[in-house]
């Protein structure tokens, strides 16, 4: 008996170490969109927010021919989200993905592959205390999920029906800078660049694809406690870090 309570100890220690859920979780502050047409924000980008995941419903994504012969369609969004207020001590990593929807697929038609990529960035505003023009802001970036999952959906008469595709997880965990908690409100903004798209293949010629309602994804994420070192992460974090990104002078 005893052996097993030190055993729950043991284990319940280790994984409260390993993986952190916050108890408060960011706020989107807001959502632009590279593709207008195919997704906008306040009209049909949804983000919602647990501990577990982020889930981006795109309720309007829809296959737009590609090509004169009419053998292949592409859905695609990239859309970029602003998010403040992360939990002190925390970092955060996306684990994997899930892809859900529903479609109408004539003639053989298949949707192929699908991507989903997302990429971490932190705007520092460099001279912050005091601010004196010109500001210079630099950017850093890391790709958190950069997956391509090939998955034939349909492909044989007439698929109508829902979906749902499972992104595995990176090989190795991309972390997140270890937050502050003051990101959005002092001289760091913090977003995640969301790129969704799915392809689909028309071998005939003769059939159609059509999503019902968009595309929606879980993304998982995973949290682990840190201490933040600003001077280490303003230096060191990133897998692409440009400097002085944007200067802006004031008259
Ligand atoms: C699915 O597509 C086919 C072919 O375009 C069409 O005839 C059918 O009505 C569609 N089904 C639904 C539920 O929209
Ligand atoms: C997936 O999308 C990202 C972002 O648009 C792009 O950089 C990458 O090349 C795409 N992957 C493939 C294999 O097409
Ligand atoms: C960051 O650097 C400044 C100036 O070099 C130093 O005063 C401060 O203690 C450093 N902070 C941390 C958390 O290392």
């Amino acid at each position: 008996m005893r052996f097993f309570i030190l055993l729950e100890i043991l284990s319940f220690a280790a994984s409260g170490l390993a993986q952190s859920s916050p108890d408060i979780l960011p706020v989107v502050s807001l959502i632009s969109s590279q593709v207008p047409s195919q997704c906008s924000p306040g009209k049909s980008i949804g983000v919602s927010i647990d501990t577990t995941k982020i889930t981006t419903s795109l309720s309007e994504v829809q296959f737009q021919t590609t090509g004169h012969g009419r053998t292949g369609g592409f859905a695609n969004c990239d859309f970029k989200v602003e998010l403040n207020s992360w939990s002190y001590n925390h970092r955060v990593a996306i684990s994997g993905a899930t892809i859900r929807g529903n479609a109408n697929l004539s003639d053989g038609v298949k949707i192929n592959q699908f991507n989903t990529t997302a990429v971490f960035r932190l705007e520092h505003l460099n001279n912050f205390s005091p601010v004196t023009p010109p500001e210079v802001t630099n950017l850093a970036m890391s790709t958190m999920l950069g997956e391509l999952a090939s998955n034939e959906i349909g492909g044989n008469g007439i698929f109508d029906d829902d979906f749902e595709v499972t992104v595995s997880s990176p090989s190795e965990k991309v972390w997140s800078p270890c937050f502050q908690g003051s990101e959005g409100s002092g001289q760091d903004s913090t977003f995640i660049e969301f790129y969704v798209s799915a392809s689909s293949s028309d071998e005939t010629g003769e059939g159609s694809a059509k999503l019902s309602s968009g595309l929606t994804v879980d993304w998982d994420l995973a949290w682990e406690e840190c201490t933040p070192n600003s001077n280490s992460t303003y230096v060191n974090w990133g897998s692409e870090r440009i400097e002085d990104w944007q200067s802006c002078i004031y008259n």
